[in-house]
């Protein structure tokens, strides 16, 4: 199942009872944010929908992605399942398969993968004749935010060399009527075709959607590699083409079943004090200059309502999103290195600050190996500490984790750190934005290939067939009694 638009999947929730309505008269100043936010960490996780937001009449709606169990139903299955179900393309079929057949599967798993571009409006879309940010429910989520802002948008740019589009969620705080910031970090796409364009001296077209179905806004959060298209891989999950419409002001393109669409500019030249604004960290992100964006036009659904996240400490929805990714991206990662078992990028780390990865462990150096992969590897490079160990550790254990970290590493030998790379734009740790060390820890077994001149122990086991007898005698004489 694919939802048509935001609408669509409401009706849906409803259907469920995973969305509740508030009529009651709620302020974004805070409130509206307190509330989604206790529904998530003491509640049901529902979906809310404010249909009496202070000084706006557009309702707002929150906690879209809070649940495993809504992901599921974006994403029309496992996110497990569906990484594999992708990857399975690009791999060549077994030996004894005919490559007829997998061609076959393959033009039908490929039928969504080319958007499908119009030049005409809905006709319930209407150009609104003043541009005036104020009218939306934007919210302010934590005391010290620098202000209001956008948190669920989807910023949609192009490569002004390739002519690649790219979609990327990036906060914008709001300025005034017609400005906000854009904060898209320094390795993300949408900051890719901004420094392109600023090497060409060029104002770049910035087009953002306010309110889009689930999965298109799902696409905009994943983290593709450069120049490929978030439409195609929407099409991909779906197996259905991605609609997009030619914009009116801006040469660029973007979906049609928008609720909320501002187009508009960014002038590389210009950049503006951003911040502080309550993070993913659980900190407040620091203040510094980020990009202005300027709205042209505004056109918005007739029916439009304000979609709206939370982000803040451990238990909102990002880190249901954050999991989904994990999980979907597994086993690309698994195509780029066979011997990866598992990764588990926990929600107390901020998901990349410590990433846990087991693998099969074949030759000396394969754990660093593996680090240093990973630290190319897409968004991976922010990862702030990895540590490998053997695939024998169930990583979601943080016990066996712990234990294999303590038991089978001499720091000296094992612990790397490297000095000075990329670190995650909102690491408030590092000592010089955007620029600090990582950690690698290496608790895989040693052996003489690497420097180990001592014995291995072996881990306590009982034999197989005993732990089956006795399992069966307790069961018999203790557990049934
Ligand atoms: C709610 C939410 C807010 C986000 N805010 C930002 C942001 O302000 N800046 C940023 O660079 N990434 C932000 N991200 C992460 C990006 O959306 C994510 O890294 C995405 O893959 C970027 O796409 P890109 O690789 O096309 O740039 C946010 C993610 C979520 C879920």
């Amino acid at each position: 199942m694919s939802f048509e638009d935001l609408h669509d999947y409401i009706s849906f929730l409803l259907n469920r009872k995973d969305l509740v309505k508030i009529d009651d008269t709620v302020d974004p100043d805070l409130e509206l944010t307190y509330i989604l936010s206790e529904e998530e960490r003491v509640g049901k996780g529902r979906a809310i929908m404010f249909s009496n937001v202070k000084e706006s009449s557009i309702s707002a709606v929150g906690n879209l992605f809070s649940t495993h169990e809504k992901m599921r139903y974006i994403l029309g299955e496992d996110p497990n399942t569906l990484g594999s179900r992708i990857t399975n393309l690009v791999k060549p079929p077994p030996e004894k398969s005919s490559f007829i057949g997998k061609g076959l599967e393959m033009m039908k798993e490929l039928g969504g993968l080319r958007p499908k571009i119009t030049n005409t409006l809905p006709s319930d879309r209407n150009e609104l004749e003043k541009v005036d940010l104020f009218r939306y429910p934007i919210c302010k989520t934590w005391p010290q935010d620098g202000g209001k802002f956008i948190t669920l948008p989807l910023v949609i740019t192009k490569d002004p060399e390739t002519g690649n589009r790219n979609m990327g969620m990036y906060r914008m705080q709001v300025y005034d009527s017609e400005t906000t910031g854009m904060h898209w970090h320094i390795h993300k796409g949408g900051s890719e075709d901004y420094i392109k364009e600023k090497w060409r001296n060029e104002t770049m077209d910035v087009a953002v959607v306010i309110g889009s179905d689930p999965l298109t806004i799902f696409s905009a959060v994943a983290p593709l590699p450069s120049g490929i298209d978030e439409f195609m891989f929407r099409g991909l999950i779906s197996k259905k083409r991605s609609e997009l419409v030619r914009g009116k002001t801006v040469d660029l393109e973007y979906p049609r079943n928008f609720e909320i669409v501002l187009e508009g500019y960014v002038d590389p030249s210009e950049t503006r004090m951003e911040g502080p604004f309550g993070d993913h960290t659980g900190y407040y992100s620091l203040e510094e200059e980020f990009p202005v964006f300027h709205v042209r036009k505004i056109i918005e659904k007739k029916d439009r309502i304000y979609p709206t996240t939370i982000v803040g400490k451990l238990w909102h929805e990002d880190v249901v999103i954050g999991k989904t990714v994990e999980r979907m991206f597994l086993p690309f990662i698994q195509m780029v290195m066979p011997e990866i078992v598992d990764i588990n990028t926990m929600e107390e780390a901020v998901f990349h600050n410590m990433v846990i990865v087991s693998i099969r462990k074949m030759y000396p150096g394969h754990a660093k190996k593996v680090m240093f992969g990973l630290w190319s590897l897409g968004q991976l490079m922010f990862s702030k500490i990895i540590v490998v160990v053997d695939s024998d550790i169930n990583i979601h254990d943080r016990k066996e984790v712990i234990w294999a970290m303590t038991t089978r590493i001499d720091p000296q030998r094992d612990v790397t750190i490297i000095p000075g790379t990329v670190t995650d734009s909102l690491d408030h740790a590092s000592r010089i934005f955007n620029y600090g060390s990582k950690l690698g820890i290496d608790a895989t077994r040693k052996d003489a290939s690497e420097g180990y001149t001592r014995r291995w122990p072996d881990v306590l086991e009982m034999p197989k067939d005993l732990e089956d007898r006795m399992k069966k005698l307790l069961k018999d004489r203790l557990m049934d009694k």
